[in-house]
């Protein structure tokens, strides 16, 4: 783990319009912060997040690892949050501007050697880790799904990381893809995977959890929740699992879906 200042090297805009949290709170937009610091980027992997410092008057804000370039650059993919403090001091930012980041944090996902058929399932913005992961695994020549579901279809342009990733579209207002939530094509993808993993809303998992198809194999899931120190120092993060109390960014983000306490959260 490594804080350190990171030089941005570029923002860019992405409109993901239509995007609203599972709270009801809405996201402005979202962009890409291409932030170098090779002692970070050198050590990342999928699943793990960084703690940003996003201006004197907030505390450090958590985001995913979106993409890892030429060795020595992190790329973050967020959403400006209607009132965000934090995330509105990042969006500001320019060529050039530092800022501090501690990471990388967190557990990051498990991948076995003997999985071939990996299948990926985000929701909105539960793509940031995901591609990451799916940009390793293909590097190895593993065969990778990516199902997706948003309200519309703007949506993250993805396609330089995903075009040797099969990806199946599910929009809520049926303008690409599956007319409906992605969940609801999980069933007919499931099997066929040796091993699948998870990042979205809250809703999204709170749904899953309901259903008999997630029982029937254990499927990794990213966990968003608020966090102060990020470094399992002051337990703001814990949760309650089959293995007792966790703290998220310690021993998470990632657990195995079945051993979380849905209803506790
Ligand atoms: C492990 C992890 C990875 C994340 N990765 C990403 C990512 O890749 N892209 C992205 O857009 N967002 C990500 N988030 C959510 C992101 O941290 C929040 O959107 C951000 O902290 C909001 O900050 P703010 O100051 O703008 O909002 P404010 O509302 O001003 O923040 C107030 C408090 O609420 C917390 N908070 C608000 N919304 C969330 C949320 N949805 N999840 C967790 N904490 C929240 C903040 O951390 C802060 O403590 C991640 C969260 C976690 C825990
Ligand atoms: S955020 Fe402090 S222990 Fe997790």
């Amino acid at each position: 783990m490594v804080q350190t200042e990171a030089r941005v090297v570029c923002i860019n805009e992405i409109w993901l319009p239509g995007l609203e949290r599972s709270n009801g709170r809405s996201l402005e937009f979202s962009l890409t912060i291409s932030l170098d610091c090779p002692d970070i980027a050198r050590e990342a992997k999928p699943g793990q997040f960084v703690m940003v410092n996003c201006g004197e008057k907030t505390l450090p804000r958590p985001f995913s690892i979106n993409r890892v370039i030429n060795g020595n650059e992190l790329i973050l993919f967020f959403s400006v949050l209607e009132n965000g403090t934090g995330t509105k001091w990042l969006a500001e930012r320019e060529p050039g501007d530092t800022v501090k980041i501690l990471g990388p944090l967190g557990n990051g996902f498990t991948i076995e050697e003997s999985s071939h058929n990996i299948l990926l399932v985000g929701g909105g913005m539960g793509i940031a880790p995901l591609l990451f992961l799916a940009e390793e695994e293909i590097s190895k020549g593993k065969s990778v799904t990516l199902m997706y579901g948003t309200p519309n279809k703007d949506r993250h342009p993805v396609e330089s990381v995903l075009r040797k990733v099969k990806v199946v579209n599910a929009t809520e207002d049926g303008s690409i893809g599956h007319h409906g939530m992605i969940t609801e094509l999980i069933p007919e993808y499931f099997d066929k995977a040796d091993q699948v993993f998870i990042c979205g809303p809250l809703a999204m998992y709170k749904y899953l959890h309901h259903q008999d198809v997630i029982k029937s194999k254990s499927a990794q899931v990213s966990l968003e929740v608020r966090m102060a120190c990020g470094r399992g120092i002051c337990y703001g993060c814990t949760i309650q699992t089959a293995n007792g109390k966790k703290r998220v960014c310690e021993d998470g983000p990632v657990f195995d879906f079945n051993d979380i306490d849905w209803d506790s959260i």
